[in-house]
C-alpha cells in the first residue's frame, strides 16, 4: 500500500486510486475487478465519464472475489454541471449511487465551478451548437446543497474539483463543511504547488487528475513534449530499477497528493500500483519540482482551439489569476 491521508472530514483517503475517465464501458468493468484484486482501494469515478453502471459491476465483482467489503473502499463520484442546481443535487447523487450499486459514497465533488443549463441533456446546445451556460447559480451554492448530502448519509465527505482560489475561500466563508479535497490536473510538466500551499494552509488536498499528462490526449501537438518519455525521468526511473510512470506517480504521494492514474490495461494497474517499494530523495523531488512549466496545462475543454467555456463568469482558468 502507498498510504493513507486522513481527511479533514475525519475519514482516511488512500493516496494512490484507480482513475475511469475515458475508460472504455466494455473495459472498466474488468480494470476496476483487476484494481481491487491487486490492491487499490480507492477508485475514481464521474457521472459524466458515462460508465458508472459498469464500475459498479467492477466493484461488485471485485469484492466478491476478493472478500474486500464496501467499507473497505473508497469511492469518489463527481456533479456534473447541469446538476448544479440546488433542487438536482440530490437526484443526481442518487443515479450515481443507484448506476455505482452503493448506498453511500465516500466522496463527492463539484465537477467543474461552472454550470450549464439545467436538464438531462449534459452538453445542452443552442441551435447554433454554442454551449448554454446557467450563470445564476454559483458554485457556492452547489456546495450548500452538497452539504446536505452529508447531513442525510448519502455521502461522507464532500469536495471540489478544478476550483481556483477565490472559489474555494468563498466557499470557506460561507459554507458549514470544508470542502476535503480540490481535483486538478497536475503532473510535474504542471505540479500545482501554488495551489497545493494554499489548500494545505486551509486542511484541503489536491486530488492529480491526469498524472501522467494525458499521454493519450487527441489534441497533443507533435512539438508538447511527453512527460513519459522525459529523459530526465527516464534516467531516475532506470537508476530505481522504475519506469517513469511509477516515477510520477511516486512522486506526488510523497508530496501528499493524492493520485489516481487511469487506465485499463491490467499490467499498467499493477504497474501504477507498485510504488511503496522505492524512496525519491530530495535531491530528485526538487528536480521533479522544477519541471513545470507555466504553459503545461493540458486538460481544458477547447472548440477550435479556443477555450470552450472560458467566458462563462464561474469559469476557473482565468487569465491574470495565478491559482
Ligand atoms: P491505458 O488505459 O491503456 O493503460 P492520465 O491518468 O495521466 O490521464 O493517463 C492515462 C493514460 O495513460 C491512459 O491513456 C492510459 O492508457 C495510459 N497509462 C496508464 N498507465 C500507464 C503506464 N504505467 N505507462 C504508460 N501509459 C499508461
Amino acid at each position: 500500500m502507498s498510504g493513507a491521508v486522513t481527511l479533514n472530514s475525519g475519514f482516511s483517503m488512500p493516496l494512490l486510486g484507480l482513475g475511469t475517465w475515458q475508460s472504455k464501458a466494455g473495459e472498466v468493468e474488468a480494470a476496476v475487478k483487476h484494481a481491487i484484486k491487486v490492491g487499490y482501494r480507492s477508485i475514481d469515478c464521474a457521472a459524466i465519464y458515462g460508465n458508472e453502471t459498469e464500475v459498479g459491476a467492477g466493484l461488485a465483482q471485485g469484492m466478491k472475489e476478493t472478500g474486500v467489503k464496501r467499507e473497505d473502499l473508497f469511492i469518489t463520484s463527481k456533479l456534473w454541471n447541469t446538476k448544479h442546481h440546488p433542487d438536482d443535487v440530490e437526484g443526481a447523487c442518487q443515479k450515481t449511487l443507484s448506476d455505482l450499486g452503493l448506498a453511500y459514497l465516500d466522496l463527492y465533488l463539484i465537477h467543474w465551478p461552472h454550470a450549464f443549463r439545467r436538464g438531462d441533456d449534459v452538453f445542452p446546445k443552442s441551435e447554433d451548437g454554442a454551449l448554454l451556460f446557467e450563470t445564476s447559480v454559483t458554485p457556492t451554492e452547489t456546495w450548500l446543497a452538497l452539504e446536505k448530502l452529508v447531513e442525510k448519509g448519502l455521502v461522507r465527505s464532500i469536495g471540489l474539483s478544478n476550483f481556483n482560489s477565490l472559489q474555494i475561500n468563498d466557499i470557506l466563508e460561507k459554507g458549514k463543511i470544508k470542502p476535503c479535497v480540490n481535483q486538478v490536473e497536475c503532473h510535474p510538466y504542471f505540479n500545482q504547488e501554488p495551489l497545493r500551499k494554499f489548500c494545505e494552509e486551509k486542511g484541503i488536498f489536491i486530488m492529480a487528475y491526469s498524472p501522467l499528462g494525458a499521454p493519450q490526449r487527441p489534441w497533443a501537438t507533435p512539438d508538447e513534449p511527453k512527460l513519459l518519455e522525459d529523459p530526465k525521468l527516464m534516467e531516475i526511473a532506470k537508476n530505481h530499477g522504475k519506469t517513469v510512470a511509477q516515477v510520477v506517480l511516486r512522486w506526488q504521494i510523497q508530496r501528499q497528493v493524492i493520485v489516481i492514474p487511469k487506465s485499463v490495461n491490467l499490467n499498467r494497474i499493477e504497474e501504477n500500483f507498485s510504488i511503496s517499494d522505492f524512496t525519491l530523495s530530495s535531491e530528485n523531488m526538487e528536480l521533479l519540482a522544477s519541471f513545470h512549466r507555466a504553459d503545461g496545462r493540458v486538460v481544458e475543454p477547447r472548440v477550435n482551439g479556443k477555450s470552450r467555456d472560458g467566458h462563462h463568469p464561474h469559469y476557473p482558468f482565468r487569465d491574470g489569476l495565478e491559482f
